[in-house]
């Protein structure tokens, strides 16, 4: 089972970005903890981050026929990309949204996500542990297909 973690604008700049928002960790370190929840099964995974909202559809493009689910946090383009949503509906791979603050509790911009209703679900406000729950439920999708 392989699987693409997609991060949008901004994210790699996680552990010094408003960390009162977005914790302490930065991508690299939750890249390295994915990494270690995947060591002992057959699960394979690979972190993309663009701040370029052409980069991440080329992204998506290109994970057709390589990758078997996308867990995503697309950033700010969750809530302006109609490209994004389209790239997930085209290539049709199963796709968790996932975000590290509660989208819902914040701005009342943030609360609508344009990319969501392309994905299997979303997972929000959990901090980095969001990013594990994307992982779980992207991993029991596929088991059940
Ligand atoms: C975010 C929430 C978005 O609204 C924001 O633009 C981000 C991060 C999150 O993970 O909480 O950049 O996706």
């Amino acid at each position: 089972m392989k699987i693409l973690f997609l991060n949008g604008p901004n994210l790699n700049l996680l552990g010094t970005r408003e960390p009162d928002k977005y914790g302490a960790l930065t991508l690299s370190d939750i890249e390295n903890r994915m990494v270690k929840e995947t060591k002992n099964n057959s699960v394979e995974i690979a972190f993309y981050q663009s701040n370029i909202e052409g980069e991440l559809v080329d992204a998506i493009q290109k994970a057709k026929g390589i990758y078997d689910g996308i867990v995503m946090n697309p950033a700010a383009y969750t809530h302006t990309s109609v490209a994004i949503r389209d790239a997930i509906l085209a290539v049709q791979i199963p796709t968790v949204e996932i975000h590290i603050s509660n989208i819902h509790t914040r701005e009342d911009f943030r609360k609508t996500s344009l990319t969501a209703p392309a994905c299997i679900g979303q997972i929000t406000g959990f901090e980095a542990n969001s990013y594990k729950l994307g992982l779980l439920a992207i991993i029991d999708y596929l088991k059940k297909q």
